[in-house]
C-alpha cells in the first residue's frame, strides 16, 4: 500500500466542534480511565502522536520528564501550546515520517488516530522505530468488530463485513476515508513489527446516544470501569487499546 493520506485537521476547531459541543464526556471518561490503567507512571522522553490540542495532556504531564504533542495539524499545536505553554513541546509532521530519531522516547500513544490511517503497518513501524528498546506504545485503534456493526451487517443494513480482516473504509463518513480495523489484523501487525503484547483493554463499550438517555455519565463510567478488563478478551468495543513494549535486545 502507498497512498497516504493524512486527515486534514487545519482550521478545524475539534475541540470545540467535537468535545465541547457534543456530549462525549463518558467517551473523554473512558479513554482517560484506559490510558491511566496502560501507561507508565515514570518516563523520560513522551509522546503523544496524532496528540491534537491535548485533550489528554493532564494524564501524562505528571508521568512524563520531557513532553512532545505530535501532529499533522498546525491549528491543534498551536492551541495545544495555548493551554499548556512550556509544559509541552509541539512537533509538526506526517505520522508515516515521525520526526524524533530511531530508539528515542521511553513512551508514546496514538489515540483516536488510527481511523485516520491508511497504511496501518507503515504508522505502527514508525512508531516501534522510534521506541527505546524497552519502551511502551498505547495505541488505540478505531474497531470494525463490534456488535452495531455485527447486526447491521447480517440485517443486510451495510455491505461492510465486520467479521473479515481486510480494513474497513468509510467513505460515507469522511472524504478522505475513515478507517475501522479487524483487531486480528492489527495484531498481526503488531507481532510482525517485533512488538509484545502486555495488555488489552475494551473501551468506549456503551458509546451509544440511547444508553446516554437512560443512564447518567457517572453510572455509565462505572460500568465502564469494570467492562474494560471482562470485555477486553471478546474484542467488541468501539475502541481496543493496546500497551505495546518494543522488547529489549
Ligand atoms: C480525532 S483527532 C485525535 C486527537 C487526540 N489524540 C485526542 O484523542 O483527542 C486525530 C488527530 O490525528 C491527526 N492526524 C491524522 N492523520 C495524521 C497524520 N498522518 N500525521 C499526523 N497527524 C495526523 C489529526 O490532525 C488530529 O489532530
Amino acid at each position: 500500500m502507498s497512498e497516504k493520506v493524512i486527515s486534514d485537521y487545519n482550521g478545524y476547531d475539534y475541540k470545540k466542534e467535537f468535545w465541547e459541543n457534543v456530549d462525549r464526556e463518558y467517551e473523554d471518561q473512558a479513554d482517560r480511565m484506559a490510558i491511566r490503567r496502560l501507561l507508565p507512571k515514570r518516563m523520560e522522553k513522551f509522546a503523544d502522536i496524532g496528540g491534537g490540542y491535548g485533550r489528554l495532556a493532564n494524564e501524562y504531564l505528571k508521568r512524563a520528564r520531557k513532553v512532545y504533542i505530535f501532529d499533522y495539524s498546525k491549528t491543534e499545536l498551536a492551541q495545544a501550546k495555548e493551554i499548556y505553554g512550556d509544559k509541552i513541546e509541539t512537533k509538526a509532521g506526517d505520522i508515516y515520517k515521525l520526526p524524533f530519531k530511531d530508539n528515542e522516547l521511553d513512551g508514546l500513544m496514538m489515540i483516536r488516530v488510527t481511523h485516520h490511517l491508511k497504511d496501518m503497518p507503515k504508522a505502527i513501524a514508525e512508531l516501534y522505530r522510534v521506541l527505546k528498546p524497552g519502551g511502551v506504545a498505547v495505541i488505540e485503534v478505531a474497531n470494525k468488530r463490534t456488535l452495531p456493526k455485527m447486526v447491521r451487517y447480517v440485517t443486510f443494513r451495510s455491505k461492510v463485513n465486520p467479521f473479515s480482516k481486510e480494513v474497513a473504509n468509510y467513505k460515507e463518513i469522511s472524504a478522505d476515508g475513515f478507517y475501522n480495523y479487524h483487531p486480528k489484523y492489527v495484531e498481526e501487525i503488531f507481532n510482525k513489527t517485533g512488538f509484545k503484547r502486555e495488555r488489552v483493554l475494551s473501551v468506549s463499550n456503551f458509546r451509544s446516544k440511547t444508553l446516554k438517555k437512560v443512564f447518567k455519565t457517572n453510572n455509565l463510567v462505572k460500568m465502564e470501569e469494570a467492562a474494560q478488563t471482562a470485555l477486553a478478551p471478546i474484542r467488541f468495543a468501539p475502541s481496543i487499546y493496546y500497551k505495546l513494549r518494543k522488547p529489549e535486545k
